[in-house]
């Protein structure tokens, strides 16, 4: 039995493998043409913009940013708020760290807070919500929208531009390059009468914590839980002396 399908005559073999040739030269030269658009059409690479200052607290350029950022902003703030880890932490702060600042006068709504060591920005979250709109998050990496990049051992703040300076990282201080740097920048930044609050590790001990702040008195210390694990809330005040003229 003949079997013509099987074993097409030589020239239509010959003719579909041109054909096929030529399909595929077509989509190559189209996909060159596709890749010369693209290429063409794209925005500036990242190049490292070496030449700016390197502590600005904004983002130097939007590719600073973006090749940090997977979702955007307000999506990645919407996907943390919705994380239990984020509400426990809102819920201490809410619970155990505002109180005694309330009680102390140190916090109202209208006050102008800093939080050092801000990370993704959950203190800045839960002062919002607590009811203070005058919050600024900063830490050595930006995290929009709530922390901006700032050096806390050269804050880009006047003299006692806040009421309050916050941070609820008790390795904040400790893990400081210039600890005592960063507690004299804070005294700077902080009005007089102003306060320091600072969550610092249970294990440190606090007096010497408290030695590195010069112009400034411990008015308050207590035990507060923030993640599981118990810290001391340390509480100064300015007093607004100059025992360290600059
Ligand atoms: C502060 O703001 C919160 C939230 O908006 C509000 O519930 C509270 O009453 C305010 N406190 C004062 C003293 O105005
Ligand atoms: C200010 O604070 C420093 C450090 O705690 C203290 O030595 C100094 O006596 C205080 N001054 C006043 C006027 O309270």
């Amino acid at each position: 039995m003949a079997d013509s399908t099987a074993h097409p005559p030589p020239a239509v073999d010959q003719r579909v493998q041109r054909l096929a040739t030529r399909a595929s030269i077509a989509v190559a030269a189209a996909a060159t043409l596709f890749l010369l658009y693209l290429v063409r059409h794209a925005s500036t690479p990242c190049f490292p913009a070496s030449h700016t200052i390197p502590l600005s607290p904004f983002p130097r350029n939007s590719c600073d940013a973006a090749s940090r950022r997977v979702l955007p902003p307000d999506r990645r703030l919407a996907k943390l708020r919705s994380s239990s880890r984020w509400r426990r932490r809102s819920t201490a702060l809410a619970s155990s760290v505002f109180p005694p600042l309330h009680g102390l006068r140190l916090l109202a709504n209208s006050s102008r807070v800093l939080c050092l060591t801000a990370g993704a920005g959950n203190a800045v979250d839960a002062l919002h919500a607590a009811g203070v709109s005058e919050v600024t998050g900063i830490d050595l990496v930006d995290f929009p929208p709530l922390v901006r990049r700032a050096d806390p051992h050269r804050l880009p703040f006047s003299d006692g531009a806040f009421d309050l300076i916050f941070s609820d990282d008790p390795a904040g201080i400790s893990g400081a390059l210039f600890p005592a740097r960063v507690a004299a920048e804070a005294e700077r930044a902080v009005r007089d009468g102003g306060a320091i609050a600072l969550a610092v590790d249970w294990q440190q001990d606090p007096a010497a914590v408290a030695a590195l702040f010069k112009r400034s008195r411990v008015v308050d210390t207590r035990a507060v839980t923030l993640d599981g694990s118990q810290v001391r809330l340390l509480i100064f005040q300015s007093n607004g002396t100059t025992l360290n003229p600059r």
